[in-house]
């Protein structure tokens, strides 16, 4: 049986409800329209198995731990993904079964370094990788232009040229286009070499969405701003990053770094381990854990976290609160894990 794709917010910012007879997967749900979604599943008698993200978003809210909850399904990502809420991590090729369907994860990073793209048989839904004649920025942390171009250009170009294309937004009224129009007609490719494509993006000069201050850390933290009193952004983008490897050798010199690890108690000791010595402080405990810090406001700590972002909160809050010399471990945990260094769970 073929899945079923059909856009319920129909606004720029799209939610794809994929049903395979009785049973449902909401793609991209945003925050504010869950009762509607709930309303939906409820007036169809469609059983909700799965929430897939395309990507860590900016600019809406995605789902707390309370809906994910209501809604009762398994919230599926890509591995890179630096949420706490996801339940099931995705790798590229993965499969993912609804009912009699399989649905293919095709990695496609470049606007996140966590973008997919979900793909069966005949259609493809892109996140924020190619939209309909256009592409998503590629200027957030993590953000790759070079990523993108061959992500598009090699792995959703690659795909049948009737296969039908449906993007996380679009803002000039489209609802679906098809891969072989993309590869035709999208000015963004048509003739870019990839270098191109890169100077291209490079020079956008996008304004931050509206609302990426009430969104983004939200979504990376999984916490609500009434238990974390979020730093602004551009605060966020200023913490220096500091490599796994030279994290490594600073671990082992004279004078180690303090290491502050922010994530959840059931992450410190889960799939990724910890670095051994860190002191594990949640992000939502860690403004009131300050003053038990206050010994090291002019020695080096570095923040760590699953994928490098509530880290980057982290260590802007660090440094508002007058520590000097706050670094943010680059990529997190499944970086030190990806550069072969040690860790204890
Ligand atoms: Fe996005």
């Amino acid at each position: 049986m073929r899945p079923r794709i059909e856009e319920l917010n129909a606004t720029n910012c799209k939610t794809y409800l994929v049903t395979v007879g009785e049973r449902a997967a909401l793609v991209d749900p945003v925050r504010e329209r869950v009762d509607t979604y709930r309303k939906v599943l409820s007036e169809r008698q469609l059983h909700l198995e799965l929430v897939l993200e395309t990507h860590m978003h900016a600019d809406h809210l995605m789902l707390n731990r309370a809906q994910k909850d209501l809604l009762g399904a398994p919230l599926v990502m890509h591995t890179s993904s630096p949420s706490p809420l996801v339940d099931r991590h995705l790798r590229e090729g993965e499969e993912i079964r609804l009912g009699e369907a399989i649905l293919q994860v095709l990695h496609t990073p470049g606007h996140t370094p966590d973008s997919v793209s979900y793909r069966r048989d005949s259609a493809v839904i892109t996140g924020d990788t190619v939209m309909i004649g256009g592409s998503r920025r590629c200027d957030f942390p993590g953000g790759d232009a070079g990523a993108q171009y061959d992500a598009v250009t090699r792995r959703l170009f690659d795909l049948p040229d009737d296969t039908v294309v449906w993007p996380a937004h679009d803002y000039k009224g489209n609802t679906q286009s098809t891969i072989g129009k993309e590869k035709r007609d999208n000015p963004r490719f048509l003739g870019k070499t990839r270098e191109q494509y890169i100077d291209l993006m490079g020079k956008l000069g996008l304004p931050f969405p509206d609302k990426i201050q009430q969104a983004l850390q939200v979504n990376q933290s999984g916490f609500e701003p009434e238990e974390v009193v979020f730093p602004l952004v551009a605060e966020v983008a200023v913490v220096p990053p500091i490599a796994p490897n030279d994290l490594a050798s600073a671990l082992r010199g004279s004078s180690p770094p303090l290491l502050l690890d922010v994530r959840e108690p059931e992450e410190f000791v889960g799939e990724l381990g910890h670095i051994t010595g860190s002191l594990l402080v949640p992000l939502d405990a860690l403004e009131k854990r300050l003053p038990k810090l206050a010994g090291y406001v002019d020695r080096e700590v570095v923040l760590v976290c699953r994928a490098g972002a509530r880290s980057a909160s982290a260590g802007a809050i660090l440094t508002r609160a007058g520590f000097a010399k706050v670094k943010n471990l680059e990529g997190g945990m499944l970086a030190w894990r990806d550069a072969g260094l040690p860790t204890q769970r």
